[in-house]
């Protein structure tokens, strides 16, 4: 069983991430291999980003507690979906906010991204890989993309996401494609931990 961190990436009052947290956690519910856990960023009380030194020359320390408490969390996953809320064409600050607040405790792991908004969220989430490929992860191809008109159907029109099957197929082939990717890497990590991958 792999351990995800469902990242809620935006914490707005009335966001709209709330819809796909909830139809994430219920596709999920089907899968034997996946054990989700929402960290809400509205809950991890994170400061803006104000290091006196990089996490690179500190051994991955932060000085500030709460950021502290975010990459020890981060640290018990195996793998990662984030919600993708599109602001101007590029990830919320809280989302990369809360990637810069930890450090090796993201590297070796797989993550997905559900995305929303215009064009599905698909600026921002291009973005983000390139983001998680420098904290040594690995963004899976697969992704969700809620675009214009399902966004509309769930806010205006009382839609369910699950009114648009070609959503579902992107979400389950994230699902599968996460958990391989999260064995794969699980089991090198351990090697690597155990020193049979030298
Ligand atoms: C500051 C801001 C900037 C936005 N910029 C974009 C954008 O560039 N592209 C887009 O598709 N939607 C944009 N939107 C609309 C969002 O997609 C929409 O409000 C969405 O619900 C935001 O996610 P949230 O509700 O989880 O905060 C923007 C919204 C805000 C608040």
């Amino acid at each position: 069983m792999l351990k995800i961190g469902l990242i809620v990436g935006s914490t707005r009052p009335n966001r709209f991430a709330d819809i796909p947290v909830k139809w994430i956690l219920d596709g999920v519910a089907e899968r034997r291999n996946l054990d989700v856990e929402v960290l809400d960023l509205r809950d991890q009380d994170l400061p803006f980003y104000d290091e006196p030194m990089s996490a690179a020359y500190t051994g991955g320390v932060f000085s500030r507690p709460e950021a502290e408490a975010w990459r020890h969390k981060i640290g018990r996953f195996d793998g990662f979906i984030a919600t993708v809320a599109e602001y101007n064409h590029g990830p919320t600050a809280v989302l990369k906010n809360a990637f810069d607040s930890a450090a090796f405790e993201w590297n070796r792991k797989p993550i997905g991204f559900v995305g929303y908004g215009g064009v599905g969220g698909a600026r921002a989430i291009e973005h983000l890989r390139g983001v998680a490929i420098e904290l040594q992860m690995a963004p899976i191809k697969q992704e969700v993309n809620i675009a214009m008109e399902p966004y509309l159907g769930v806010v205006q029109q009382g839609r369910s996401l699950n009114d648009y099957p070609y959503l579902v197929q992107a979400r389950d082939g994230l699902f599968e494609n996460l958990a391989w990717w999260g064995q794969a890497l699980k089991a090198a990590r351990e090697d690597a931990a155990t020193g049979l991958a030298a």
